[in-house]
């Protein structure tokens, strides 16, 4: 089992809060003059932009047609020759990540064979995994204060079972991924604080 050092992965359900804390725990690398790569899942390359269009329910498609766009679209961001981030983690650059393949564990094994998701996601691991718990209701209270178009999985029944699938993997983490799970309830500040000084013990 590879792992990706110095990349750090964000994880949640929907309105957990990983985007605000990635863009914070960006800033403080800015003030700290550390290179730094900031990036998303599903990304904004041509395989994430036709993911999106799925979620946003203007193209349809079947739940494993999904699943392989997402893994198609994180093997291109891994390793497109242009942009791949495995090559600045190489570097010994930080790279962020907004998601990565748990939300692929988490979500499509909601509704595709458990199995065939694990395969088509044998991605290396990063070192730092940070999972955002918040429980299901204060997302679907956030997504709901967004007053955006609901996109595909943003129901309460299935990030109930987004959450179980989450809480599972985190058990089965192989050796060399530090997890670091913070109550997505906390204000914005302490969470961020929270990440700072768990990153920072291992110099990062
Ligand atoms: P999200 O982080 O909400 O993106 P944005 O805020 O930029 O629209 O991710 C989009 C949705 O895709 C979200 O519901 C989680 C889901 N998702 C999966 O189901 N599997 C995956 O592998 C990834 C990366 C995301």
């Amino acid at each position: 089992m590879s792992i990706l050092k110095s990349f750090i992965v964000f994880e949640g359900l929907d309105g957990a809060g990983t985007t605000t804390q990635i863009r914070n725990l960006a800033k403080y690398y800015e003030f700290n003059k550390r290179e730094y790569t900031i990036t998303r899942e599903p990304t904004s390359n041509p395989i994430g932009e036709l993911v999106r269009k799925v979620l946003q329910k203007k193209v349809e498609t079947t739940p494993e047609a999904l699943a392989f766009l997402y893994a198609a679209d994180r093997s291109d961001h891994l390793y497109n020759p242009s942009y791949g981030i495995a090559r600045l983690i190489e570097e010994g650059r930080i790279v962020m990540s907004d998601r990565y393949f748990y939300s692929s564990i988490a979500y499509q094994s909601v509704e595709c064979d458990p199995s065939l998701i694990r395969t088509i996601n044998s991605f290396p691991s990063p070192e730092f995994l940070i999972f955002i718990d918040t429980p299901v209701e204060d997302c679907m209270r956030r997504i709901d204060k967004r007053g955006e178009e609901k996109e595909l999985f943003d129901r309460a029944e299935f990030l109930t079972a987004v959450r179980k699938n989450y809480l599972a993997e985190l058990e089965r983490l192989p050796e060399g991924v530090n997890l670091l799970v913070v109550d997505g309830r906390k204000s914005i500040e302490d969470t961020e604080k929270e990440i700072r000084m768990y990153l920072s013990s291992f110099s990062l």
